[in-house]
Parts: structure tokens; C-alpha cells; sequence
């Protein structure tokens, strides 16, 4: 969902440990009214992510979401403030989808102030976590910029058939699907992305080098990325008395 925040905080606030705050935002603003929400935050996630290692990656994509999509007329920060209402319409038109080229994703980062390499470091949280059959069936039957074994491999839990199979799981970096660290870069230069847009990324366009230097680097790729995480947690953000801070994750305050 788009429009809730509660959950992209407990992301948020790792990259805040690892970077300072930006100018809209602050990392101290519960040090007075709740000060020991960071710790309870942090080991809350370290627990449910030791239960179920996709926690982290379906936050990871939460806190993503919520930074991309505005839920009218202005989005959200404790880091982010929750908005009070959700706007299917532009989060269909503002998150990139996984049949997106270069072009595409380039545009729809740089609509919200990104640009290639930040995009690239972003596009690195598909380190971890998995996707559905039905948006990297294409990808493995009708794409070529594929390795062949790594596609075969696939095929036999994603059938040809539209809606043959359709949820069925792959992780998002096969190398090493809960580690957050750089193979998904090394991935893609052996043309092993899992989604078209990932391979996207690696394919002779102007993305090209930025892939090779994190796929070489793992420490390029942590500090670009942190970087790009406090960046994209920028974007619009409620201040002052916009939205609310939700009593209850999942549903707006009465
Ligand atoms: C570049 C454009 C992007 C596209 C086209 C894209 C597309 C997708 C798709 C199709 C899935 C699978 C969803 C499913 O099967 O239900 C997915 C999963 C995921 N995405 Fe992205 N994504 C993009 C960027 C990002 C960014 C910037 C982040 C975070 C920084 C991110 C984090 C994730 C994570 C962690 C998952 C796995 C979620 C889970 O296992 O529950 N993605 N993405």
C-alpha cells in the first residue's frame, strides 16, 4: 500500500543509523516525546526479520512505495508522516513497473529528483526478496539479454501459460537471496536479473558503468545506497501538521 508510513520507519531508521539526517528531516524528532523509539523500532525489526528473513524485504519495498507515491495533496516523515488517504491512479502512474526499458525507469526516478546512479544504488534493494511468476514470465521465455541456463532454471516453476502458476516464487538475486550485500549486481553481468527491468539496468546503456562499479564494489554500492535510501525518504515529505502519525498502523486516526 502507498499510503501508510508506520512501517517504512522501522526501514527508514537503519538508513538513518548509517547517515546523517537531511535538512527536512529530523532523526531526533521522538527524543523528547518517545525516547527510546529507535531502540524498540530496530530490535522489532531484527526479531521479525530472524522469524521470516522477507520482512525485511517486504518493508524494504513498503518504505519505497510510500517515498514514490503521493496520496494527494501532499505525502509524507517520523520520518515520514502518515498521509490520511491512498491514490490508486498515482501509484499506478508513478511506481516503474518490471516490463519497464531504460528510458521508462529513468524517467519516472528522475520525476521524483533521482538520478541514473542513485536509481541504479535503489534498484540494489532486489538483493534481497522474491518476485511472482507473472512479472518475469516474459523475461524468461521472450527476452534474449538472458542467460539461458539461469532461464531454464526458472522456467520449471514459472509455466508459459498465462495464469498457469502465476504467484509462484523466485528470489530477486539468486546468488544470494537474503543477504544484502552486492550480487545483484554481479548478476546482472551475466545476464542473470530476474525481472526486464532489472537486466534493463546492464544491457550497453548509460546505466552500464554505474552496475559495474557497485558489481566490483561492495562498499561503493552500501554507501550509494544509503545515501540514495535518506534521498528517496526526502521526497515530499509531510512536515508540521500535515497528515497525522497513526495510533494504529492500519487505519487513520478517528
Ligand atoms: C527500478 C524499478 C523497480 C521495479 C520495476 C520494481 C519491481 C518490482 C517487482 C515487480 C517486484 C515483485 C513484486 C511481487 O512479485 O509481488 C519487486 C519486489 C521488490 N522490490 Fe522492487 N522494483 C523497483 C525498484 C525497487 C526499489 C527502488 C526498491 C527499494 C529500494 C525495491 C525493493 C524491492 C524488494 C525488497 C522486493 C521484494 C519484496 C518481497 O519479497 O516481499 N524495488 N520489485
Amino acid at each position: 500500500m502507498a499510503s501508510s508510513s508506520c512501517l517504512s520507519i522501522l526501514v527508514l531508521v537503519v538508513a538513518l543509523l548509517a547517515s546523517s539526517a537531511s535538512a527536512q528531516l529530523s532523526s531526533t524528532f521522538y527524543d523528547t516525546s518517545c525516547p527510546k523509539a529507535m531502540s524498540t523500532i530496530k530490535s522489532a525489526v531484527t526479531t521479525a526479520v530472524n522469524n521470516e528473513p522477507r520482512m525485511g524485504a517486504s518493508l524494504l519495498r513498503l518504505h519505497f512505495h510510500d517515498c514514490f507515491v503521493d496520496a494527494s495533496p501532499s505525502p509524507a516523515l517520523p520520518w515520514r508522516r502518515d498521509s490520511t488517504n491512498a491514490s490508486k491512479s498515482n501509484a499506478n502512474s508513478d511506481l516503474p513497473g518490471p516490463s519497464f526499458n531504460l528510458a521508462n525507469l529513468t524517467q519516472l526516478f528522475a520525476n521524483k529528483g533521482l538520478n541514473v546512479t542513485e536509481m541504479v544504488a535503489l534498484s540494489g534493494g532486489h538483493t534481497i526478496g522474491q518476485a511472482q511468476c507473472r512479472f518475469f514470465r516474459d523475461h524468461i521465455y521472450n527476452d534474449t539479454n538472458i542467460n539461458s541456463t539461469f532461464a531454464s532454471s526458472l522456467q520449471g516453476n514459472c509455466p508459459q501459460a498465462s495464469g498457469s502458476g502465476d504467484a509462484n516464487l523466485a528470489p530477486l538475486d539468486a546468488t544470494s537471496a537474503t543477504s544484502f550485500d552486492n550480487a545483484y549486481f554481479t548478476n546482472l553481468l551475466s545476464q542473470k536479473g530476474l525481472l526486464h527491468s532489472d537486466q534493463e539496468l546492464f544491457n550497453g546503456g548509460a546505466a552500464d558503468s554505474t552496475v559495474q562499479s557497485f558489481a566490483s564494489s561492495s562498499s561503493a554500492f552500501s554507501s550509494a545506497f544509503a545515501a540514495a535510501m535518506v534521498k528517496m525518504g526526502n521526497i515530499s515529505p509531510k512536515t508540521g501538521t500535515q497528515g497525522q502519525i497513526r495510533l494504529a498502523c492500519s487505519k487513520v486516526n478517528s
